[in-house]
């Protein structure tokens, strides 16, 4: 096992609002070591920008408000430090990448100013030497012209842009935890890739844990090297990504992997979403919240919500279905052998 650098354990975070208590994030936990890849996965509404949020204590409160849990950087409890040691944890230690550029970037400021800002509070350089830093970083991440770009101000930037912006002010301070929440959801694929080989490079080079939250199976398979399958503010399935992919457990992972478009398939097998509509987490019943879309439940699914079971190295699951029905549901799946082969 590497240098543990994050560990999160049994975090909740509710939002009190008019109508009731949204319960976001429910009970999860993981851990990330130094160098290591996790990726959070599951449909829109499963909890993982609130989850990466809550672990930079970044909740808006009110109405949000961690309820429980325990959040570990390198043993330190992180939901006790006051704000100030917590905003010096931000940036120096845990950078995120927000699903929207527009929280990190002040529209006021120029975007060489603000990476240059954030290199100069971290990284102890004068500010001709942030300014240079700032305009490689934004060649880095491919954006053109990179040396007049700095002079700009976010309005005058793409939204593809801004988000790589982002990422350049995320990576500027070297952390050693980044969290990138849909880093390139809204890129086209050349730049798409060129993101990853950036957060990649920084990654060995510094040998930073990231946190990378996307609807993209594909891009987990690709760089992670575990798998958090949330749910409806929990999580279902938990594991090496191997695991996740080739010996995957919880109806709702079959569910994913069903969905991802297979271009060595024929056109009728490719893309099937899971029927139905997630839960309102306003109203969570006990048990499962996968109840309802699940073709599979058995009675005690809407009684309580099941406990974690061990079904390889640190793979788990938590699914009130028996194992061996389990795997026998999971070989009866058409399109699912090419994954189990
Ligand atoms: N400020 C807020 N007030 C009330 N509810 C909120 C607030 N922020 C988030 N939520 C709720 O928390 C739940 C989880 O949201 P979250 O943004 O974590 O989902 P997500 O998994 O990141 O989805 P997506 O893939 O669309 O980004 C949603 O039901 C959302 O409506
Ligand atoms: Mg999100």
């Amino acid at each position: 096992m590497g240098e543990r650098l994050l560990e999160v354990k049994d975090l909740s975070t509710h939002f009190f609002t008019h109508v009731g208590v949204v319960k976001a994030v429910n009970g999860v936990s993981f851990t990330l070591d130094r160098e290591e890849t996790i990726g959070i996965v599951g449909e829109s509404g499963s909890g993982k920008t609130v989850a990466a949020l809550s672990v930079m204590r970044l909740v808006p409160d009110p109405p949000g408000k961690i309820v429980a849990g325990d959040v570990r950087l390198a043993g330190r409890d992180l939901l006790a430090l006051t704000e100030d040691e917590m905003r010096a944890v931000r940036g120096n230690d845990i950078a995120m990448i927000f699903q929207d550029p527009m929280t990190s970037l002040n529209p006021v400021f120029k975007v060489g100013d603000q990476i240059a800002e954030a290199i100069m509070l971290h990284q102890d350089k004068k500010k001709d030497e942030a300014w240079e830093m700032a305009a490689a970083l934004l060649e880095r991440v491919g954006i053109p012209d990179a040396k007049k770009r700095v002079n700009q101000y976010p309005f005058e930037f793409s939204g593809g842009m801004r988000q790589r912006a982002m990422i350049a002010m995320a990576i500027s301070c070297n952390p050693d935890i980044l969290i990138a929440d849909e880093p390139t959801t809204a890129l086209d694929v050349t730049i798409q890739a060129q993101i990853m080989d950036v957060i990649r490079e920084m990654q060995t080079q510094f040998r930073s844990g990231v946190i990378m939250i996307t609807h993209d199976l594909g891009v987990v398979a690709e760089i992670a090297d575990k798998v958090m399958v949330m749910y409806g503010g929990r999580t279902v399935e938990y594991g090496p990504v191997d695991a996740i992919y080739y010996d995957p457990h919880h109806p709702y992972t079959w569910g994913l992997l069903g969905s991802l478009p297979r271009l060595d398939l024929a056109e009728k097998h490719r893309l099937q979403p899971i029927k139905g509509q997630p839960p309102d987490l306003l109203l969570l019943p006990p048990g499962c919240p996968f109840v309802g879309r699940c073709a599979y439940e058995v009675p005690r699914c809407r009684g309580e919500w099941p406990p974690l079971e061990l079904v390889g190295p640190d793979h788990g699951v938590h699914c009130w279905i028996p194992v061996e029905r389990r795997l026998e549901m999971r070989a009866g799946l058409p399109r699912f052998k090419e994954w189990v082969a």
